[in-house]
């Protein structure tokens, strides 16, 4: 049975933010597994949630993320100069306590990201951002010359050249187990509020197989009749059939923080200290070439690292610090196999490739990853509803696909771990390939269409950042 775009958005503009189209269909599949709900105080950082459940999966330590997932972009819709600025940053900041009094910031409640674009920046806090926005030391040093930790987004080796570099004020990522309460902060911020010019929704899931039983990918991706949907494996985490949310995979809490690791100093004052840099991206993916034209070895090869030992059938691959690779290694299987794997050809830049003590005081080993992925599958073709649908080559019905989101301490963080996805490692070794080749990890099923980094300020300073200070 294939979905009519009425079907897959269930109503026009803005009511699209509470309508829910087929993701309601999410809420009927989908059972949001029993949380033990932490009392106390909000975490300094937006980007970080507390009571995330962790199971063992293949004897392997997961994380289990929350169910559903949303996010809108907006431009912002507010008079320019100091007072209406600081009257919308008053509104945002009510609303978000509102919400905050609501929900608990785990999972089983909801967590609310807010970031926002170098064109916030630029065009709103334009004569205060240049003397208070982070920068990057380590790139700096490289570059010899200053380099912001919020840089624009690039178009990757392997990304077509029609992939959209979007220029939005703000995102907002939206996560819970429970729809419901997703959509009571949409309407909270995007109704009741009139200060954003919403460009585009985005919406998804990921997850709910891992107490037995078909995961959400595989029930959104039968119900919707997607091409491949029959082969995903039942309790799969993800539509590519491979677990992505191992512990050791996923930075630990505050190594995404801008100052951890000693990259920035979170600009002026500190005021962005306990902030971070998030990149979004939204990447097709052609399911049935995955599992039609690549054999499971290969998948896993392809997915983890050539030659790697995987047992037929296995979803999750231990890749503990001590697994972790290096270019070394790197250059080994491509001259061996002309293909590098996509964990262990990013562990080149994901992983501490020596022993730091953070600047929180934290001994973090040689091998700990640093990135903080939020990805999520989708249904969005590409996105769920958008102000520009020529700009955004908005489609008619369902399409597989994952809204990419990651927390980096800089925007050349990920940019060096996303080159060395495509075989271009931070030391200036060049893997070659053409661009999406088959031995080029997942790119040769993966199409990304729309990029932009983004600055997530701490919580204290998450509503117009630098506005109070016009
Ligand atoms: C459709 C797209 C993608 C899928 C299905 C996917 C899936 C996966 C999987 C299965 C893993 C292994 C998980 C684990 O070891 O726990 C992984 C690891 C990772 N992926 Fe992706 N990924 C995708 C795109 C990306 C992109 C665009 C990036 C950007 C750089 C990225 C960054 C990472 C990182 C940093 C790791 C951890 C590597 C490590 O330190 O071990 N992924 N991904």
């Amino acid at each position: 049975m294939k979905l009519t775009r009425r079907q897959l958005v269930g109503g026009a503009g803005v009511a699209a933010l509470s309508g829910a189209g087929i993701y309601e269909l999410v809420d009927r599949l989908g059972s949001a597994p029993t949380r033990v709900v932490p009392a106390g105080v909000l975490p300094p950082e937006q980007h970080v949630l507390r009571g995330v459940r962790q199971v063992m999966r293949e004897g392997v330590e997961v994380l289990v993320p929350p169910l559903h997932h949303q996010i809108v972009t907006a431009k912002l819709a507010v008079d320019p100069g100091a007072k209406s600025l600081q009257a919308a940053q008053a509104e945002l900041e009510a609303a978000l306590q509102r919400i905050e009094s609501r929900y608990e910031v785990t999972p089983a409640g909801l967590g609310v990201t807010v970031a926002w674009g170098r064109p916030y920046f630029e065009r709103h806090v334009g004569a205060v951002s240049s003397s208070y926005l982070p920068l990057d030391h380590r790139a700096s040093a490289k570059k010899g010359k200053p380099v912001s930790a919020l840089l624009d987004a690039i178009r990757f080796p392997s990304d077509p050249k029609e992939t959209v570099l979007e220029a939005n004020d703000v995102a907002v990522l939206i996560r819970s187990d429970s729809i419901e309460h997703i959509q009571d902060a949409a309407k909270e911020l995007f109704e009741r509020l009139d200060i954003f010019k919403v460009m585009s929704i985005r919406k998804g899931f990921a997850g709910g197989g891992f107490d037995g039983g078909q995961s959400l990918p595989k029930k959104m991706a039968v119900a919707a009749g997607l091409n491949g949907a029959d082969l995903i494996p039942n309790d799969s985490e993800l539509f590519l059939g491979f677990t992505s949310t191992q512990k050791a995979g996923l930075g630990p809490e505050r190594i995404a923080n801008l100052e951890t690791l000693g990259y920035s100093d979170g600009g002026r004052d500190g005021y962005f200290r306990q902030g971070t840099a998030m990149h979004l991206s939204h990447i097709a993916e052609d399911l049935e070439a995955w599992y039609v034209n690549f054999d499971f070895a290969e998948r896993a090869a392809t997915a983890f690292r050539p030659g790697l030992k995987v047992k037929h059938g296995a979803q999750t691959v231990k890749q503990d610090a001590k697994d972790a690779v290096g270019v070394a290694e790197n250059v080994r299987d491509y001259r061996r196999e002309q293909r590098i794997g996509h964990s262990s050809s990013i562990q080149v830049a994901s992983r501490l490739q020596e022993a730091v003590v953070g600047t929180d005081g934290t001994a973090y080993p040689k091998g700990t990853a640093i990135p903080q992925r939020a990805d999520f599958n989708t249904l969005d073709n590409p996105f769920f509803w958008s102000a520009n649908h020529e700009r955004d080559g908005m489609k008619e019905g369902p399409s597989a696909g994952v809204h990419f989101v990651v927390f980096t301490p800089t925007s050349d963080d990920f940019h060096r771990g996303r080159l060395a996805m495509d075989g271009v490692m931070p030391d200036g070794t060049k893997l070659e390939f053409t661009p999406r080749a088959r031995g080029q990890g997942f790119n040769s099923v993966l199409t990304t269409t729309h990029r932009q980094n983004f600055l997530v300020p701490p919580r204290r300073h998450r509503s117009f950042p630098l506005a109070e200070l016009l």
